[in-house]
């Protein structure tokens, strides 16, 4: 899983260059399938439940599951990249939005409670720890920054499969939910409204975007728990 995270984790680096005002999302699927593939490794989005690409690109308002397209990135926008990648029998998941250029003091400030949002989270994936103090740590950060998480999509279990039990929802009560232990590889994976939580699907049937069309961002990293705490396998 190392291996597969760290593929997943250099493809995120390499892509932040490529993101500036013009870029095409779909000039975005082409690197990060091209990136992929010349690891020896299989994009793991591709063709799961009839997905059509390697990346998810989700704009603005978008927040989870967008599909790379002709449309251009613009200065201002935010957009959020999430990749998977199959190497050697074992996935590896992790997303993070980046802004276009100059972007708004509240598109900022979005994106860097999301962020914190996830290290909260990921700071209670330890032994000993119930799953919901994740959820929980992740809800309290960003309901302090008054923005809202995301109820319809979840973290989850990765490892053979790119979706494994546990679910790892992002609001909770601490203290609740099985019991972590060593050895478990989990995705955790916050979205985050600067409006309300409410979310709706296009009629692509994949683009979640926000119900009152408020910013949306999201960051993941896939961790596995050790005998003493985690380790962060997507990042390098
Ligand atoms: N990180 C997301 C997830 O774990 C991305 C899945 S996109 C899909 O569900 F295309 F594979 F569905
Ligand atoms: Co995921």
């Amino acid at each position: 899983m190392a291996e597969s995270c760290l593929i997943v984790a250099k493809v995120l680096e390499g892509i932040k260059k490529e993101v500036h005002p013009g870029i095409k999302t779909a000039e975005l699927d082409r690197y990060v399938e091209s990136f992929i593939v010349s690891r020896g490794a299989r994009p793991a989005f591709k063709g799961y439940r009839g997905y059509p690409a390697s990346v998810c690109t989700s704009i603005n308002e978008q927040v989870v599951h967008g599909i790379p397209s002709s449309i251009q990135l613009n200065e201002g926008d935010i957009v959020s990249l999430d990749i998977g990648v199959y190497y050697r029998g074992f996935y590896g998941d992790a997303a993070l939005t980046l802004p276009v250029g100059k972007v708004s003091h509240q598109a900022e400030r979005l994106l860097a409670a999301t962020e914190m949002a996830l290290y909260l989270g990921i700071e209670k994936a330890v032994p000993g720890n119930r799953l919901f103090d994740i959820s929980a740590a992740i809800q309290r950060c960003t309901e302090e920054e008054g923005f809202s998480v995301v109820r319809n999509f979840v973290g989850h279990g990765i490892g053979r499969e790119l979706h494994e039990e546990p679910q790892i929802p992002n609001f909770g009560k601490p203290g609740q939910g099985p019991e972590i232990r060593e050895g478990m590889t989990l995705a955790i994976e916050p979205m985050v409204n600067a409006g309300g939580w409410e979310v709706v699907i296009l009629d692509d049937g994949w683009t979640a975007v926000t119900k009152d069309r408020s910013l949306s961002a999201h960051f993941e990293h896939t961790i596995a728990i050790t005998g003493d705490g985690n380790v962060i396998l997507t990042k390098q």
